[in-house]
């Protein structure tokens, strides 16, 4: 059978994603409880990052060996790639090295070079246009604290980044509404939101998308790779700010998220940000963790 990659949600159909978020949810459960067994025991990944990351780095390698198996960091200053190896030649050495790949690059056509030269897995750990991994650990958390997503409204508010395009891709995979507030020129991917036009609404105006949703989203301003644009984007981006004024409008049992790291006082407001009624942030980067073994384990089944 051809290697199964997971460079954005839909490598995968909404059956074996629902299939991953049931595994993730008895993971962390038997996690919790002390009875897991190893079933990636011997197994090693290779982790790959061009970028800063906390949550990324520890819940794959602490993933890895709660179910067995071992990691491997590899940055560019320590490696060839660094020197400009060329990334297909990276991609067919270490699939014969490793069993399973994961990246956090900029560009998203070097992840899909990458997997298209690798013999093994590769997981999208975050490129400039998706974070996927995110989403399987997003909609853990929602199912955990709300039930079913499939129905639902979702809004999203600020960047139309590489989160927002996952949020997009979720909404057609997972089955529920998507409402996006993004200031002019900081729209998500045209081509997506042209693909997924039945489930999807752009606006400029945050009360508008987060009226009556389930579930209200942020992330940075800046994201990384974006540092020069700072300033210029904290005018663009002013009057996006999700606190709970912008909350109340929302569905009265509205939960918050934020993928992390937060700049409280920007995108979103500190008293939100630590308000545990309904912001569920900490849960939502602990299942970084659960979500990614189950996704493994499913990727070398
Ligand atoms: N949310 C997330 O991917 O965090 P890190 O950048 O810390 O990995
Ligand atoms: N949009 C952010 C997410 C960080 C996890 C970034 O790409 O920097």
């Amino acid at each position: 059978m051809a290697v199964r990659h997971f460079l954005t949600l839909q490598d995968l159909t909404p059956a074996e994603l629902h299939g991953i978020i049931a595994r993730a949810i008895e993971l962390k459960a038997q996690h919790r409880a002390g009875t897991a067994g190893k079933p990636l025991d011997g197994k090693v990944l290779g982790m790959i990052f061009e970028k800063a990351s906390t949550r990324t780095r520890v819940s794959f390698e602490a993933g890895m060996a709660q179910l067995g198996g071992s990691a491997i960091f590899l940055s560019p200053t320590d490696t060839q790639l660094g020197r400009g190896e060329p990334v297909e030649d990276t991609a067919r050495v270490l699939s014969r090295m490793v069993d399973i790949v994961m990246i956090r690059t900029f560009a998203h056509d070097k992840i899909e070079r990458f997997a298209e030269h690798s013999s093994v897995p590769v997981i999208n750990a975050l490129t400039d246009s998706f974070h996927p991994c995110q989403l399987l650990a997003d909609v853990q958390t929602f199912v955990e604290h709300r039930g079913a997503i499939q129905g639902k409204t979702v809004a999203w508010v600020g960047d139309g980044n590489n989160m927002a395009n996952s949020y997009i891709n979720a909404a057609a995979q997972f089955d529920f509404q998507l409402r996006l507030a993004c200031p002019e020129g900081y729209d998500p991917d045209p081509q997506l939101m042209a693909r997924y036009s039945d489930r999807i609404h752009l606006t400029r105006s945050p009360q508008d998308a987060v009226a009556g949703a389930h579930l209200v989203v942020t992330d940075t301003w800046a994201s990384m790779g974006q540092e020069e644009e700072k300033q210029q984007r904290l005018k663009a981006f002013a009057g996006y700010q999700v606190d709970h004024a912008l909350m109340a409008l929302a569905a009265s049992d509205a939960i918050f998220m934020h993928c992390l790291p937060a700049y409280r006082g920007m995108e979103v407001s500190e008293a939100l940000l630590e308000d545990t009624s309904c912001s569920v942030i900490w849960d939502e980067a602990e299942n970084r963790l659960h979500a990614q073994k189950a996704l493994m384990e499913f990727l070398l089944a």
